[in-house]
């Protein structure tokens, strides 16, 4: 299954799909890694894994829409089965969600609905939480909150900090994104409204 990845950081789950597919473990191929971000470290990782990699400069875009619609063209020409989110810091338009819907998927580090959007580790510490994790799901114009592919639960424990928690979450986002995408190559990912049955899972 050939995919595109966009990313804005650090890029360690691109990292772990991209093992995932040096692999063997997923077939097909990540075509493409777009970056909003310029010194985004993925970009390297992209580069290490011999992918293409493509910063697109929010800057020289009139606004939202037109930045998206540009995306949106440069990932079709790429013709990807599906369009995977591994930290990227920007909220989408509506007609970019429309295009790829159900083709389209994001990591959050928390049990979405629990701690949607920014500093969901953060949040989870401060709010008492015994358990966190992440959850990978379909993403829809509700903002982390889309059908739930698979989640990975990680128990809080009284000296865990901020960085602690997201240390010992990442540990399980890398396990859990590629295990999603090789479910989905695998068509045994189907959505049923809100419901995502995993066949054989
Ligand atoms: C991860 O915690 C992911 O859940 C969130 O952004 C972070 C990205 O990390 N959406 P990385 O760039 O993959 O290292």
């Amino acid at each position: 299954m050939d995919i595109v990845v966009l990313i804005s950081g650090r890029g360690s789950n691109l990292e772990a799909i991209a093992q995932a597919y040096s692999t063997g473990k997923i077939k097909g191929e990540i075509k493409l890694v777009i970056s909003n971000r310029k010194e985004a470290r993925g970009l390297k990782t992209a580069e290490k894994f011999r992918i293409k990699g493509e910063f697109v400069d929010p800057s020289i875009f009139e606004n939202r829409e037109e930045y998206d619609r540009f995306l949106v063209d440069r990932i079709k020409k790429e013709k990807p089965d599906l369009v995977v989110l591994a930290g990227y810091m920007r909220i989408l338009s509506d007609n970019f969600i429309k295009t790829f819907e159900g083709k389209l998927i994001n990591i959050h580090p928390s049990l979405t609905p629990a701690f949607k959007g920014l500093k969901a580790q953060k949040q989870a510490i401060e709010y008492g939480a015994k358990f966190s994790g992440c959850t990978v799901h379909f993403v829809t114009r509700d903002l982390d909150a889309g059908p739930v592919i698979v989640q990975a639960v990680v128990p809080i424990t009284l000296d865990d900090t901020e960085e602690s928690l997201t240390e010992k979450i990442l540990e399980y986002e890398h396990r859990v994104y590629p295990q999603a995408i090789k479910w989905i190559s695998e068509n045994r990912v189907k959505i049923n409204g809100r419901k995502v049955i995993v066949e054989g899972a």
